[in-house]
């Protein structure tokens, strides 16, 4: 019994080979196919952004510290301009001061929804209660199972309240489905750290309109690899009195019946850092 040297090393060459077409296969496939996972999108970022530990850190006594956020903030903003805001809007109408803009009533109004998180209150970076602005990305491949009270069965018990009472006063069958949005300080001592957080437009539900969203069941197939004409709606989350002087774990997600939290994965979750002094 046994393999001579000869049939050992055929063995070898024709394993390796396939593994390495397999994995250029893989590869191309990867990079080639327009499918990525559902990102829960952090804004504001810095030049340096570091996908893994999103950091904004900043003095509140040294304006050149936060000023630079404000400004990234207006550069994220500035697609989403326009002096006839949806109802309600789906971002801040503009990025330019009270005393430079001109005064649409509309956008005024859409303004003022979005209070604190707008140009005028410097997105309450200038009084340390930053406002950090979430979107959906990749979601051209994906069909949306949101939580709704039509379907009352198995709604999480860790949903958190606020999104549990909005689910009862804007019922999907009358306001439309919404794809909530919750964020927490990511361990114990974070939670002591992050103060109140509230989320913005405040008289709104707590998440995306999903009528708004361009996921795969409202858009043609023919238009899944295009890139969208609008951006997408927004959801900003202001912190009222987090802490100074410790680095802060925050930790967004969505909450669908077709997306498991796990909190080591990317899918439909985010993670960032606050640190202000
Ligand atoms: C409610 O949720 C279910 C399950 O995710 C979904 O199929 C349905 O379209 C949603 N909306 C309404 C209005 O029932």
């Amino acid at each position: 019994m046994g393999l001579d040297k000869r049939t050992i090393k055929i063995i070898v060459i024709v394993t390796v080979t396939v593994l390495v077409i397999g994995g250029i296969i893989g590869l191309v496939l990867g990079l080639l196919l327009p499918y990525r996972y559902v990102e829960l999108e952090v804004w504001p970022r810095s030049d340096a952004y570091n996908y893994e530990q999103p950091l904004i850190h900043f003095r509140v006594s040294d304006s050149g510290t936060w000023h630079p956020w404000y400004k990234k903030l207006n550069e994220f903003l500035k697609p989403y301009e326009t002096t006839v805001p949806e109802e309600p809007p789906r971002a801040p109408c503009s990025v330019h001061h009270h005393e430079q803009r001109l005064p649409v009533p509309n956008c005024e109004r859409a303004l003022s929804m979005w209070a604190p998180c707008n140009v005028d209150n410097f997105y309450g970076y200038r009084e340390g209660r930053p406002c950090v602005f979430l979107r959906l990305n990749h979601i051209h491949y994906w069909v949306p199972e949101p939580y709704n009270v039509t379907v009352p069965l198995s709604i999480p018990q860790d949903m958190p309240n606020n999104i549990k009472k909005a689910m009862h006063l804007y019922p999907a069958n009358q306001y439309g489905d919404f794809i909530w949005v919750s964020c927490k300080g990511e361990f114990t001592a974070d939670e002591e750290n992050i103060g109140p957080i509230q989320y913005i437009p405040a008289n709104m539900p707590p998440g995306f309109p999903a009528s708004r969203l361009r996921t795969a069941d409202r858009i043609p197939r023919s238009d899944r690899s295009l890139p969208d004409l609008i951006s997408g709606p927004l959801i900003a989350v202001v912190f009222e009195n987090p802490h100074r002087g410790v680095v802060i774990n925050v930790e967004c997600r969505i909450w669908t019946r077709d997306i498991v939290y796990d909190r080591n994965s990317r899918v439909g979750l985010a993670r960032f850092e606050l640190y202000i002094e």
